[in-house]
């Protein structure tokens, strides 16, 4: 997957993010009209069940108190007070809204518009909203005789009521698209490392077949002209051939045993054949093979070495690969006239080694990353320079290995200074 194809799934995935939110929000604002529509048809089907209850319990007390009633006194209804009390209206008013779901607090009053008298209430707290905002119920409407009266009610919490449910429903919502987007930025992260590491490892496939290739092609021409019949064969023709043989197949087996050493990192099963080494010799030994590529540069190594003693608890295969990938690279890195710099002294408990060039530099950026495993900085001259990006992450291993600690300054186009402190001993 490409750069390209990586933005345009991101703003996709974006568009259709928004979209679901929309029609979440929507669905959410349809709910909302529902539910208050299903809330006010049960507040009115409960204050129309107790409306009705009300006038019958009011007709079996005007039947207990006047049996034979006269005509004209036969629709007014009786004193609410010789019926009902505010506490039973209050139980009676709770019960059918429970019945039908709605269970939220509530206030309520019965009233005459005409003489704007409330004639019973719960709380004389709130007059004001019964009266303008209440739900509002014409009670004993036969009766011709009184001016109408109506049983208020009026829910103070009423919104926070409707909105509890919905509320959830938005809350889990929000956290589904956040969890959405979190996942989804998490997979493309993902992606984006995959294709570095990807692009990386074809890196690395291409530079080894390459340099595999060459020493083999180079065997195999010298095996030709050792067989060519035709070719006059000297003693001097057979040692050159055989030189050539051997040079070039200790290249490859050095290639491979780096492999193999990179294999052995990345499964932790790095061995360490712990003795006194004197560091100084490894160095020494080191230059003494690497010197030569510095010279067909036009480049020089300069030593000082100052620490003492230079004998430290090491294994001595590893701080030679070590020493001479940071020499290789110092070599490597710089295009021209090579100046390596190579200083010891003693620094605490341990040696502190460093190794200066005056080549490409790395950028501060870079710096973070060239300890990585197949990590080669991909801009710049250097392309031209093989490499498999497996140096510097062993250097690092090794290190750790030793209890060192590692630590580089550079300036882009000016050089490089790595510096490694490693202690007399391991283990204390
Ligand atoms: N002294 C240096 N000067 C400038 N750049 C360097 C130097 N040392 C390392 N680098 C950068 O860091 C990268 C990683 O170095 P490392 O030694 O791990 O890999 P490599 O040299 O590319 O390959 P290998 O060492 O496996 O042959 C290099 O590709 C190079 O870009
Ligand atoms: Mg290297």
């Amino acid at each position: 997957m490409n750069r390209k194809a990586i933005v345009g799934v991101v703003i996709i995935m974006t568009i259709a993010l928004i979209g679901l939110l929309g029609i979440q929000l929507y669905w959410i604002h349809s709910a909302s009209t529902v539910k208050e529509s299903s809330f006010r048809r049960s507040v009115n089907e409960a204050m129309a069940k107790v409306v009705y209850k009300l006038e019958r319990l009011e007709k079996r007390r005007a039947a207990e108190i006047n049996p034979f009633p006269v005509m004209l006194s036969f629709n007014k209804h009786l004193d609410y007070s010789l019926f009902i009390t505010s506490n039973e209206m209050d139980s009676l008013i709770s019960l059918e809204l429970n019945i039908r779901g709605v269970d939220t607090r509530f206030q309520f009053g019965i009233y005459k518009p005409e003489y704007d008298l409330f004639i019973m209430e719960k709380s004389s707290d709130y007059r004001k909203q019964l009266i303008q905002i209440g739900y509002a119920y014409p009670l004993f409407s036969y009766d011709l005789f009184t001016t109408p009266e109506y049983l208020l009610i009026f829910f103070p919490y009423e919104k926070q009521f409707l909105l509890t449910e919905l509320w959830g429903m938005l809350l889990i919502s929000i956290i589904l698209i956040i969890v959405i987007v979190y996942t989804f930025s998490y997979t493309i992260t993902i992606l984006i490392r995959q294709k570095k590491i990807s692009d990386m490892k074809s890196d690395f496939m291409n530079n080894m077949t390459h340099e595999f290739r060459t020493p083999i092609s180079t065997i195999s021409l010298a095996c030709e002209a050792i067989g060519d019949k035709e070719l006059p064969k000297s003693e001097k023709f057979y040692d050159n051939y055989i030189d050539i043989i051997q040079e070039e197949n200790n290249r490859l087996s050095i290639l491979s045993e780096r492999i193999l050493q990179a294999a052995v990192l990345e499964k932790g099963e790095l061995k360490m054949h712990l003795e006194i080494v004197d560091l100084h010799a490894v160095i020494r030994d080191v230059i003494k093979n690497i010197r030569i590529q510095v010279e067909i540069k036009d480049g020089e190594i300069r030593t000082n070495l100052q620490a003492k003693p230079s004998q430290l608890e090491g294994d001595k295969v590893h701080l030679t690969n070590l020493v001479y990938n940071l020499l290789d690279n110092a070599t490597k890195y710089t295009p021209r006239k090579p100046e390596i710099r190579i200083h010891t002294e003693n620094s605490g408990q341990g040696i502190t080694l460093s190794i200066r060039d005056n080549g490409t530099g790395i950028s501060k950026h870079e710096q973070k990353k060239i300890f990585d495993k197949l990590y080669r900085i991909p801009t710049g001259n250097i392309h031209n320079v093989r490499g498999f990006g497996l140096g510097l992450s062993y250097v690092k291993a090794i290190v750790g290995e030793h209890k060192g600690k590692i630590t580089i300054e550079s300036e882009i186009n000016k050089g490089t200074q790595f510096k490694i402190y490693l202690p007399y001993k391991i283990h204390e």
